[in-house]
């Protein structure tokens, strides 16, 4: 960081410690916080015949894929062995961190890409979830109330593995951003936005509509599945403007921490670049609202003037570039 840009910070922390007391509360807009259906839980029988990923033998039983029993793991000589934390967790109070996370670490919109960040940073925002510091924006999303449970049971030996594991995997992007006035109708399942079965295009708008573009192989967890992140025109042009403008008037380049790719900075500033749209929006809402905290405090002063649409752009801007 430059002495210019540290001076910028200490500027933008006085504002916003005067502006505090009369910040908006930013919306929860429901496709970055998708609700399941009440009852819609994931209740797969047990006895159905297993299913595959594409080009893979590994059969997948419902439990796995229900996350009843460890990751179903269709893919295991594309990544290390796990250790038993991330393979199978510790039933029943701490569910295996690759079934969320996925044993390759790209997450899914639901949650988070995790792998190559640093060991470091995967235990402060284990730290920061057990501090009450990452509640999330919309206290009704299933999967960010099962990871704020897990913290309570998992251990620091557990959180260790998992983010030794983790942090050793590379960072990778899984979406393409595309610009279009008309986006696919959705449905909510497992937590994410899926293509509405029976298709159909609804106005894109403000929003950003994140969808796998295989609905099938999402729900059977493959690592690979690829999305679709459909925003309006002119979104792009617009993040690139924010995300690297140098005026400082809305918010502060990213660069100036995540680095020159928006690659990360040392153990503290973790990627972003190619990240979900939705979950880089949804941390940016979160922040703005206080409902991300603890060690995202540098973050604010980035988010502290940011309207609902900038924030849109500048997701999609960093989703698009590459890791
Ligand atoms: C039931 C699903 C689920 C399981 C299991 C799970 N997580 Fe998470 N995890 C989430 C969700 C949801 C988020 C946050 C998404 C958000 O903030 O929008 C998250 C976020 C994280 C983050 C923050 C990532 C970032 O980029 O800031 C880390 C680190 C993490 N989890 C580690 C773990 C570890 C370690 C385990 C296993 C001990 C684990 N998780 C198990 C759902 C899960
Ligand atoms: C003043 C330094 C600074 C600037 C400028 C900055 N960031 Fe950050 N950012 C951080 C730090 C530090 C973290 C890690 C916070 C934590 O530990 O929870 C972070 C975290 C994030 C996260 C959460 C990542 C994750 O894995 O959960 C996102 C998304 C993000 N920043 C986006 C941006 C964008 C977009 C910009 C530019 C518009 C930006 N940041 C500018 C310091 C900065």
């Amino acid at each position: 960081m430059s002495t210019d840009h540290t001076a910028r910070v200490a500027l933008s922390v006085s504002t916003l410690l005067l502006c505090a007391a009369s910040a908006h509360a930013a919306e929860a807009p429901p496709w970055a916080y998708p609700l399941n259906a009440p009852g819609a839980a994931q209740t797969a029988p047990d006895n159905v015949a297993p299913r595959h990923v594409p080009g893979s033998n590994v059969a997948l039983t419902a439990a796995q894929i229900t996350g009843r029993d460890g990751v179903p793991d269709g893919r295991p000589n594309e990544h290390p062995p796990m250790p038993a934390i991330v393979a199978k967790g510790r039933p029943p109070a701490v569910r295996a961190c690759g079934y969320c996370h996925l044993p390759n670490g790209a997450g899914r919109p639901e949650n988070a890409a995790i792998a190559g960040e640093s060991a470091y940073y995967i235990k402060q925002q284990v730290m920061n979830f057990r501090a009450g510091d990452r509640n999330g924006s919309e206290p009704r999303r299933v999967p960010q109330n099962l990871m704020l449970q897990l913290v309570k049971s998992v251990t620091d030996a557990e959180v260790d593995q998992a983010a030794t594991y983790f942090s050793k995997l590379k960072p990778a992007s899984f979406v393409k951003v595309v610009e279009a006035a008309m986006a696919p109708a959705t449905i909510v399942s497992g937590g994410m936005l899926m293509k509405a079965p029976g298709g159909g295009t609804e106005p894109t708008g403000s929003r950003i509509i994140e969808v796998p573009d295989d609905s099938e192989r999402a729900e059977n967890r493959d690592p690979d599945v690829t999305y679709t992140a459909y925003v309006a025109p002119g979104t792009l042009a617009k993040g690139k403007d924010l995300v690297t403008s140098e005026d400082g008037e809305k918010t502060i380049a990213c660069k100036e921490c995540h680095g020159d790719d928006l690659k990360g900075d040392g153990d503290t500033v973790p990627w972003i670049a190619g990240r979900s749209p939705s979950y880089i929006v949804r941390q940016l809402i979160d922040i703005k609202n206080g409902k991300r905290a603890g060690s995202s405090v540098p973050m604010q002063m980035v988010v502290e003037k940011l309207a609902p649409d900038d924030m849109i752009a500048i997701a999609a801007y960093v989703a698009s570039s590459k890791p």
